[in-house]
């Protein structure tokens, strides 16, 4: 395929390509690690590679390898089958949570969807269907998703909403137990929220979450779509907090920067989801499933949970730094290598300085930083995104940008 110009692409876009993104004028054409080229040859530090899908890196040679290997041999099969690569996957995800079995489908939205499906499902029988979660969660963009989601903004224009949902404040118990009635089913959270601004759940909260549901029969999510396979620094986000979830779901770095998304549940839980109640077609697909499996390989072989616990000691030494320099920073938060700088101000200027200066991150929630690098993200690239980052604070905090 011959590479064409930026310009070239982008009139593709305008002419065929609805616009419900804005788009920043880049188009990116290869990546490697911890590095991404665009279509004029620009190199950029990625430290945010695939929006916290990919985790170990771009075009990890494993994934590549897995891949490779999996679509000459056999690309789909659909769910009326058996097929080994599911089946593995779901074996690797069980062992390293809490013994849960998997429902796989193919994004974060869908995989929240399933949970809510099974949360009513299970709970049908004592007449509970509400489902309560987190002010400034963010669950996706299905219509369940939204309603879930405790975003105003992401609301707007799709009303009416499902039915049965209810948002409290996050880390508040208080709220919850106020929510809750009889006929309440289930609680859902972000262990740490990612869309809201990197918001960690206090232990407080999440171990008391956990005995307020079994004191009332209510089943607790977990939505680890962007703390899980090893973002925080333990396998699972919930695993920092000494308690286990009854369901939980994941997405994004699941496949190693290919589309899959899975929801977990206990045994006793997953059970309601008998067949014929909810179905994917691609869900599991034997490609999706081999690019999982080698990530998970990849990250216990190459011991990537103790390398992002290291990664995340630097990362949070120079961020502090850069906080005791700069009065713009208000707070400097996250685990693992989920990491936000909450500014007293706007951090688009901060986000479009390190682009023009080719690193890329994120600015979330307006004031909000947001870096997820990949776990073996190589020492020198991270200094280099993270001087240019300092760069971008001193020019904002001297009012140059
Ligand atoms: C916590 C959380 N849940 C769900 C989703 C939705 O995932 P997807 O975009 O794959 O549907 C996201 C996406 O950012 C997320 O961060």
């Amino acid at each position: 395929m011959t590479q064409m110009s930026f310009d070239e692409i982008k009139k593709l876009f305008d002419d065929c390509v609805i616009a419900n993104y804005s788009r920043i004028p880049i188009a990116f054409v290869r990546a490697e690690g911890s590095h991404i080229w665009d279509s004029e040859g620009n190199r950029y530090v990625d430290l945010m590679p695939g929006w916290g899908t990919s985790t170990i890196g771009h075009c990890h040679p494993r994934v590549v390898t897995a891949l490779q290997r999996q679509a000459a041999m056999l690309i789909h099969v659909d769910n009326t089958f058996y097929t080994q690569p599911q089946g593995l996957l779901a074996q690797k995800i069980s062992q390293h949570s809490f013994g849960g079995k998997c429902f796989f489908c193919n994004s974060g939205a869908e995989a929240v969807e399933a949970a809510i499906k099974l949360a009513r499902l299970h709970k049908e029988k004592d007449g509970r269907y509400k489902i309560i979660t987190m002010r400034d969660s963010f669950h996706g963009r299905t219509m369940g998703a939204i309603t879930a989601t405790g975003q105003d903004k992401y609301h707007k224009g799709y009303l009416p909403l499902l039915p049965g949902f209810s948002h409290v404040d996050f880390n508040d118990l208080d709220a919850v137990k106020d929510a809750t009635d009889d006929q309440t089913c289930a609680v859902m959270l972000e262990p740490i929220q990612g869309e809201g601004g990197i918001n960690l759940a206090t232990d407080e909260f999440f171990a008391g979450l956990r005995a307020f549901c079994d004191q009332e029969g209510l089943l607790l999510i977990a939505d680890e779509v962007q703390t899980g396979i090893g973002r925080t620094g333990r396998w699972f986000g919930y695993q920092h907090y000494g308690i286990e979830p009854d369901i939980m779901v994941l997405a994004k770095a699941l496949g190693g920067g290919v589309a899959i998304g899975a929801m977990v549940a206990k045994p006793e839980v997953a059970q309601s989801l008998a067949p014929g109640t909810h179905a994917s077609t691609f869900g599991g697909n034997p490609l999706a499933c081999a690019a999982a499996l080698a990530t998970f390989k990849v990250i216990e072989e190459e011991d990537l949970i103790e390398v992002c616990r290291r990664t995340s000691e630097h990362i949070f030494d120079r961020l502090r730094q850069m906080a005791e320099k700069y009065s713009i920073i208000q707070e400097v938060r996250g685990r693992g290598v989920m990491c936000g700088v909450e500014l007293n101000r706007p951090g688009a200027p901060v986000f479009q300085y390190c682009l023009d200066n080719k690193v890329r991150l994120n600015c979330t929630h307006e004031t909000v930083v947001r870096l997820l690098p990949a776990i073996n993200v190589p020492r020198d690239a991270l200094d280099e995104g993270l001087d240019v980052l300092d760069e971008a604070f001193q020019k904002a905090e001297k009012g140059e940008i």
